[in-house]
């Protein structure tokens, strides 16, 4: 479970997150939409432990991103769409070893895992080949084992699926189906509407740093009257735009 209270976050004069509060559930994927800019990323840095928050605070199973941040990263994997940062000279299995390492993973247990992870990402056929040459969709896949390769309780995908093909793209919209039905905490964010109603039970709309819409997609669309969701997501930053 995911709990934020009032979270801002300030890069000196800006405010790139401002009094955010929500509760993520296990079980739950919540899709987290906005813009470019809207402080997407910088929220979920601050769940990670990897920025603080300026004021407020985040519980991550009942450890605070404050003063519990082993605790915390032990709960988390994260995973950035932008940066992918594997080791070119190294084989799809070594990367996804190597982090396995760096959690203390015994080796049994980590050889297992890495096979239970190529298997449901279907990468069987490249796991023993050297990163460098892959696509942009084979290097994602591997990101993603990397980031689960803990079995991480929460599990934040900033953006995940930037630089998936169709066919990757629904593997990994199984895989976290799968993740769900395992009862883990789910963060997803997106600039598309669409990817988040393929898998969200509830959605949070971000917009310059606040938080400006936070409920299930139905009453997203009995509240604003529209179907079409990119329409909807424009209707509701409009909105927010003359408050
Ligand atoms: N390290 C930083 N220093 C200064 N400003 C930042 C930093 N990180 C993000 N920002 C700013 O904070 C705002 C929110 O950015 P970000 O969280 O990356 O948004 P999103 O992920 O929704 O695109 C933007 O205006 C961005 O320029
Ligand atoms: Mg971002």
């Amino acid at each position: 479970m995911i709990e934020l209270d009032s979270v801002t976050k300030r890069f000196e004069r800006l405010t790139a997150v401002e009094r955010v509060s929500l509760q993520i559930q296990s079980g739950e994927v919540l899709g987290l939409l906005g813009e470019n800019g809207a402080g997407k990323t910088t929220l979920m840095r601050m769940m990670a432990t990897i920025l603080t928050p300026t004021e407020g605070e985040i519980v991550i199973n009942g450890f605070s991103v404050r003063h519990q941040q082993v605790e915390v990263r032990r709960q988390i994997g994260i995973l950035f769409g932008g940066e992918i940062g594997l080791y070119n000279r190294l084989t799809a299995r070594e990367n996804i070893a190597y982090f396995g390492q760096l959690y203390g993973i015994a080796p049994d247990r980590l050889a297992r895992r890495i096979e239970e992870l190529s298997e449901m990402l279907e990468m069987q056929d490249y796991l023993d080949r050297r990163v460098g040459g892959f696509s942009r969709g084979m290097k994602q896949k591997v990101a993603i084992a990397r980031v689960l390769v803990h079995d991480p309780q929460i599990v934040l995908l900033d953006e995940p699926t930037t630089g998936l093909d169709v066919g990757a793209a629904s593997i990994f919209r199984a895989l976290i189906r799968q993740m769900k039905a395992a009862g883990k905490t789910i963060l997803f964010s997106s600039h598309h509407m669409g990817e988040i109603e393929k898998l969200c039970d509830r959605v949070a709309i971000m917009h310059c740093g606040r938080l400006c819409y936070e409920g299930t997609l139905p009453r997203l669309r009995a509240m604003y009257g529209f179907t079409d969701l990119d329409e909807l997501f424009l209707q509701v930053l409009e909105k927010e735009g003359e408050r």
